[in-house]
């Protein structure tokens, strides 16, 4: 008999997340706790389907558009990329001021709808291989681990700068800033995170955005900013997406990616909901047109054209003022629970007498916490309690909830006095 075609093929590692969450579902043990999952959970640990989704579902329901199971255009719906556009750009809560930054609207931004935050990635990474002719792409140290699966798919090993200082687990601008000026050479690709950095939850501050938006201009380096978290950070969308707006008015002729992500601040994670945007250095509408049109010869040989459903929700949120005001009130209470939870559990470890210091915990911003626990803890915290965490000691807060809260406090205070 003939041998497969593919017995030689090497051993593939699998993603960490997944083989925990695999694991999770299989152990019965009542008090078991997924910190693994990047999903937000409710206090009684459940998804939770968003006020403002639940809304528009019905509307879409009742108006029973015949059309709705068509095909979406290769680069996308218009009006969803029209609103992600605002949403990056211009969106204030207040409707008035809402209606002065839409004036502002350039048109230096070229957008296609993508495959949610993961596509936009690839779709963009791919695109600055092929058109940019990028030279190295930097990525911090450490990022979500798909920035290198992504950038390798597309022949780019990622070169890293430091982002995480492990003595005092605090954002280490002036390494990375030292590294990428000593480093970084004009048309290389800086993969920077818009906020709630994935997975330490330290972002930089205004000032130190500003520096490293003077660099990227000064070293013609290419900014590629991952939106996974607008809005879902703060509780305020405009806020989250400060340092993306800086660039794009203070740097007006700095070219940049966003690629933009609608699962966590929708809660529409399986819907795969998302869009590209290309900042470019002028409004030609020729070079505007030629670059979608290279996008969408991306798209159209991967994904031909994106999902529709989780799009048409986004559009008829951010189209109707009353489903947006229910929305901007979903994102107060995301954001305000794991805020509570970060507090609730720092409190618990040191009334615990926990061994470390835990201030980090309320100091890191979104899903994610850097805990600073070790292999051997994180392992421990799995063995000994059932609690599931990746090895590099993040933790997903939206995981905590005030029943389990004390029972992950303690399972921390026994796994430290290994
Ligand atoms: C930093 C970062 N970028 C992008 C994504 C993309 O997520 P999705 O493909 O679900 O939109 C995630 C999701 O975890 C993330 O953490």
């Amino acid at each position: 008999m003939q041998s497969s075609y593919f017995s030689s093929l090497p051993e593939m590692g699998t993603d960490e997340v997944f083989d925990l969450i695999k694991a999770f579902s299989a152990d019965k043990y009542p008090y078991r706790a997924n910190l693994a999952a990047g999903v937000y959970c409710t206090d009684d640990g459940g998804s939770w389907p968003l006020n403002a989704v639940c809304r528009a579902e019905s509307t879409l329901h009742h108006q029973a558009d015949p059309t709705r199971h068509d095909y979406l255009p290769i680069a996308g719906d218009t009006q969803f990329l029209k609103v992600a556009q605002d949403l990056v750009f211009f969106f204030e809560e207040n409707p008035q001021e809402m209606a002065i930054r839409s004036q502002e609207r350039s048109l230096r931004v070229a957008s296609v709808q993508t495959v949610s935050g993961t596509g936009a990635n690839h779709i963009g990474a791919q695109f600055l291989v092929n058109h940019l002719n990028t030279n190295q792409v930097w990525v911090s140290d450490p990022t979500w681990t798909n920035h290198h699966i992504i950038w390798e798919s597309v022949g780019k090993k990622p070169r890293l700068y430091p982002y995480y200082n492990t003595s005092n687990n605090c954002f280490d601008f002036h390494a990375m800033m030292q590294t990428l000026e000593a480093q970084a050479r004009p048309r290389d690709t800086v993969v920077l995170h818009a906020c709630a950095h994935n997975p330490t939850g330290l972002d930089p501050s205004k000032e130190q955005w500003m520096a490293i938006a003077d660099m990227c201009q000064r070293k013609q380096l290419f900014p590629f900013f991952d939106l996974a978290y607008q809005g879902f950070a703060s509780g305020d969308p405009s806020k989250d997406a400060w340092a993306i707006r800086y660039f794009y008015k203070q740097c007006p002729f700095i070219e940049m990616i966003v690629a933009q992500s609608f699962s966590k601040s929708f809660g529409l994670y399986g819907h795969r909901a998302g869009a590209l945007h290309l900042v470019l250095a002028d409004e030609s509408d020729e070079i505007k047109g030629r670059a979608v049109a290279h996008l969408c010869h991306l798209l159209r040989c991967e994904i031909s054209m994106a999902p529709k459903f989780g799009s048409m929700i986004v559009k008829t949120i951010l189209s109707d003022q009353e489903l947006t005001a229910i929305w901007l009130k979903d994102l107060q209470v995301m954001s305000k629970r794991i805020k509570s939870m970060r507090h609730a559990l720092y409190h618990e470890l040191i009334r615990l007498g926990t061994p470390g210091s835990w201030e980090h915990i309320i100091n890191q911003i979104g899903m994610f916490s850097y805990t600073g626990l070790t292999p051997q803890e994180v392992n421990a915290l799995r063995q000994q309690s059932h609690v599931y965490m990746l090895t590099s000691g993040r933790m997903s807060i939206s995981g905590v909830n005030t029943k389990n809260l004390q029972y992950i406090a303690n399972a921390i205070f026994k796994a430290r006095q290994i």
